[in-house]
């Protein structure tokens, strides 16, 4: 996600823009920029990398009278990571500057119509769009810089938090928000607005929130806030009792339950423009220029590390039953110390959200020395992986800070399900089927918050569970993955001993670990396997072990079997996946809580492990 910021006041603007800025890296980001406005001048400054970076090159403007200003870090979503693609972005005058963060889907038809009205485009990214759409409402309409917002955001579709400063009037800001979030603090003749209360905090604790909708007027005499056809709102200030530590997990206690808590919006991200349920097709822009040669696959090659080689692994159930491809899904490690054959029409896919995983590059490297398409799953824009790839598809999620990948995880599962349809649709998928299938998809996001609004009984169970030293997480089809990645989760952040295993495979060996000390987590959702599972659930609790099952709601039979039961909402089985997780991930959580471990930072581990 990007950061932005806004001053406006008495002080010398750079020095609390550079600040501000500073307390938003924990959001991640690969470039900052600032615009700041005087009485006769401005100055903007961008840089590829760090904030400090930035600094250096706004050390030069001492004192200048530069006391309004706008600032960005920028986590790509559009366009390369370059100078050029960095906020604030500009319109042809030079005159309006803004800042973004968010994601404008109708950015291309947009920029072609300013294009074709002679408007000049200097970079890659939809934000651009915006500050010519302004240029264009003000200049149309001879309106003043609040009215051109206005315009301009009836013409745009999507997501912002967004901030316009206009040179010709240094005592003005106007922000707005839609979906991405926006804070204003008031302090003694200055504000700063700013996308979470962490720059705010040093200032004042005294803040308003602007909602989805909303378009707030700042200058030194005050602020008015109003709806986008412009009646006026009157929202009372709160204060804001935070350091900035607890700003930056909000009220999270931890960046794991907030990355929980975003999986249904990480979902609702990497799917936002990609669906078209009308056609029952997949919509996946970052694939140009493959799609014939994805129309011929033969087979499937995924490779990839830890949650998301899970990920891959669910996604192998949907691509075989859904679009009849053949996929091997392998850990990238061991790719590059097989032989792996890839034959004509082969497919290599590599997921990572970091992009960055030297041994999910390493076998990307061993699949283009094979010449086949190589395309990538990848959170972090312009990351290696994402680069040396013919092709891929970005995840959209913002920076997952906690070590233990869980929003990514969900999200790369929703991709694997767009890819299933994309490739299913090329194949023999029926159009019926591709849009049954979208159309459940987009109802997921929703019934993933109906799951995590029960949370706490999950910490219930955690407590109970706690004191365990072992567990088995059992899983069967779709499920199967999802107990490894419960087992992997729990092993990582609460360092308890966890065995995910397919239920089928109990019988061959494992159950002789089975006894009231080495409780079983069973996902047994009423689908295709579901009396397979139960019998399962019998084998345990007939060796005395104890059953905390996933069942899916209304299910009457699993709770006369297990000791726990925790109910899910019912959905196409193959996209169950993205809701048994939740529970397991919770209770990881609860229980590296309950037993006093490191959350964020699990002792031994690296969010990115880019050694071999
Ligand atoms: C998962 O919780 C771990 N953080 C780890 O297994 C991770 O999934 C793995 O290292 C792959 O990382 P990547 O997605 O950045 O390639």
């Amino acid at each position: 996600m990007c950061g932005i910021i806004g001053y406006l006041g008495k002080e010398e603007a750079i020095p609390i823009l550079i600040d501000g800025l500073k307390t938003l890296e924990y959001r991640g980001y690969d470039s900052a920029g600032f615009a700041v406005v005087g009485k006769s001048n401005f100055v903007i400054e961008k840089s590829v990398g760090k904030v400090a970076l930035l600094e250096e090159k706004a050390a030069k403007f001492k004192k200048n009278g530069f006391n309004t200003g706008i600032a960005h870090t920028r986590w790509a979503t559009h366009g390369k990571v370059t100078e050029l693609n960095t906020h604030p972005h500009s319109d042809c005058s030079n005159n309006i500057h803004i800042v973004h963060n968010g994601i404008i889907e109708n950015y291309k038809e947009l920029k072609e119509k300013l294009i074709k009205d002679n408007h000049k485009f200097v970079s890659e990214t939809d934000t651009e769009v915006v500050a010519h759409l302004i240029e264009k409402a003000m200049k149309d309409g001879g309106i003043q810089l609040e009215d051109a917002v206005r315009l301009a955001l009836k013409e745009i579709r999507g997501t912002y938090g967004l901030i316009a400063v206009d040179t010709r009037n240094p005592d003005k800001l106007i922000a707005a928000r839609n979906f991405s979030p926006l804070i204003l603090g008031i302090g003694k003749n200055e504000f700063i607005i700013a996308s979470d209360a962490a720059p705010i905090l040093k200032f004042t604790k005294d803040v308003v929130y602007i909602q989805d909708g909303e378009i707030i007027e700042i200058t030194s005499g005050g602020y008015r806030i109003s709806t986008i056809d412009n009646d006026t709102i009157n929202r009372t200030p709160q204060y804001l009792d935070w350091d900035t530590s607890t700003a930056q997990k909000d009220t999270f206690s931890h960046f794991m339950i907030k990355e929980i808590s975003e999986e249904p919006d990480a979902v609702r991200n990497s799917l936002r423009g990609r669906l078209s349920v009308e056609d029952g097709e997949a919509v996946l822009g970052g694939l140009k220029g493959a799609e014939k040669n994805i129309g011929r696959i033969k087979r499937l090659h995924i490779a990839a590390c830890g949650t998301a080689y899970l990920a891959g692994k669910v996604g192998e159930y949907m691509l075989e039953e859904y679009a009849g491809v053949p996929v091997k899904v392998d850990f990238a490690s061991e790719v590059r110390y097989r032989k792996p054959i890839f034959n004509e029409n082969d497919i290599f896919l590599a997921i990572s959200q970091s992009g960055e995983t030297a041994d999910t590059l390493a076998s990307l490297y061993e699949a283009k020395e094979k010449n086949i398409l190589t395309l990538g799953i990848v959170n972090v824009v312009g990351s290696t992986i994402s680069r040396e790839t013919d092709a891929g598809i970005y995840q959209h999620v913002g920076p997952e800070i906690s070590v233990a990948s869980t929003k990514t995880f969900v999200s790369q599962v929703a991709i694997m399900a767009l890819l299933t349809i994309y490739i299913g649709r090329k194949k023999d998928m029926s159009m019926v089927m591709g849009r049954r299938i979208s159309s459940e998809l987009l109802k997921i996001p929703e019934l993933m918050e109906k799951v995590l609004s029960q949370a706490q009984i999950i910490k219930k169970f955690a407590k109970v569970y706690s004191s365990y030293d072992n567990f088995f997480y059992i899983g069967r089809k779709y499920n199967y993955p999802i107990a490894l990645e419960g087992a992997l989760k729990i092993k990582e952040v609460a360092y308890v001993h966890a065995e995910g295993y397919a239920s089928g495979e109990l019988k061959h060996g494992p159950i002789a670990l089975i006894d009231k000390g080495f409780p079983s987590i069973v996902i047994a959702p009423q689908d295709s396997v579901y009396e397979k599972t139960l019998s399962g659930i019998e084998e345990i609790k007939a060796r005395g072990g104890k059953v905390f099952a996933i069942a899916t709601e209304g299910d009457g039979e699993i709770a006369k079997l297990a000791d726990s039961v925790f109910y899910i909402p019912k959905t196409l089985e193959m996209l169950t996946p993205l809701l048994s997780i939740i529970p397991l991930h919770l209770f990881a959580y609860y229980v590296a809580v309950a037993r006093g471990c490191d959350v964020d930072k699990p002792r031994n581990l690296a969010k990115s492990v880019t050694v071999e």
